[in-house]
């Protein structure tokens, strides 16, 4: 098994690490790209092809990990060189993968969408739909956790936006009442309220996700205007537009988010305005 890789970063080296510590062969492609590419691609010892076609050509699959913006340019380059199994793990949005894949003449085509950050152990979940996502699944055997949805290009994709439109949309709802009960000094009576209806462990639950969604503001943000644009094919979003004005004024109004937060109210205290 020969498994390939277009694009060498965080994903795929991760993935790669993983694979060559089971024996299996991993293949990419680093020239004209970023010394730091090429380092990851070094240090692991990955056997080096002399571009992306030929990377396309001898792998059995083959993974785009690259950044976002490249996903579709990639895959029309390497669309007519892919002989095994071709993977498009990149964060698109489902309509952009399918364009992708598209391209991709021996149809052999998988949609995957990494649920989280990806980690040492591979434990995050990975969905896959297509044609060809039970072949891919085969990487379980290697310790990946694959889970196969399908065989339409874009559910993958669209599963994950679909979670982020309800996370999100509850971590907005969360900061918008915390901080009004924090406002009028009734927050930890909220909490304890609420722990009362919710599951256990709700309290330091709700706490993380205000911190973090302060943390990660603008990235959510970003991540809710892509996630309105893909609702908007299907029905007339209300929700996901005040979560991403909700993740929009977080940012604009906290006065450093370089700050160290250790708790929520050190957050909702350097809010500039209500
Ligand atoms: N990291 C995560 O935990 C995570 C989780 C979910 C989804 N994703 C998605 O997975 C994909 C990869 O993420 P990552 O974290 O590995 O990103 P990354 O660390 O930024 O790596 C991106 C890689 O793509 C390469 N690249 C850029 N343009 C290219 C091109 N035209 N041709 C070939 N290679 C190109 C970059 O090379 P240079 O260094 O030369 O620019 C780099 O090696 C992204 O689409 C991301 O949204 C990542």
């Amino acid at each position: 098994m020969k498994v390939g890789f277009i694009g060498f970063g965080e994903v795929a080296s991760t993935m790669a690490s993983k694979l060559l510590d089971e024996g299996v062969e991993v293949l990419t492609a680093t020239r004209g790209r970023s010394e730091r590419t090429k380092k990851l691609a070094r240090d692991l010892g990955v056997s080096e092809c002399s571009d992306i076609l030929e990377v396309s050509r001898r792998s059995d699959i083959v993974i785009s990990a690259v950044t976002p913006s490249v996903a579709m340019k990639v895959a029309r380059e390497v669309g007519n060189h892919v002989r095994g199994v071709y993977v498009d793990i990149n964060n698109v949005a489902p309509s952009t993968v399918k364009k992708a894949l598209d391209y991709i003449r021996n149809g052999r085509v998988v949609d995957a969408a990494i649920m989280g950050r990806i980690s040492k152990d591979l434990g995050v979940k990975i969905l896959a739909s297509g044609v060809s996502a039970h072949d891919f699944a085969k990487l379980t055997d290697y310790g990946f956790n694959i889970e196969v949805r399908g065989d339409r290009v874009g559910d993958a994709s669209a599963l994950k936006m679909l979670r982020s439109s309800y996370t999100k949309g509850v971590s907005a709802l969360l900061w918008e009442t915390l901080l009004a009960a924090y406002r009028m000094g009734l927050d930890e009576d909220l909490l304890e309220i609420l722990e009362e209806t919710e599951n256990e462990g709700f309290r330091e639950r709700a706490i993380s996700r205000v911190i973090s969604s302060a943390l990660h503001s603008k990235r959510r943000y970003e991540e809710m205007k892509d996630v309105e644009s893909f609702l908007s094919e299907n029905i007339t979003p209300i929700m996901s537009k005040c979560t991403s004005k909700t993740f929009k004024r977080i940012f604009m109004e906290l006065d450093d988010l370089r700050m160290v937060f250790e708790s929520y109210t050190m957050i909702f205290d350097n809010i500039k305005s209500l």
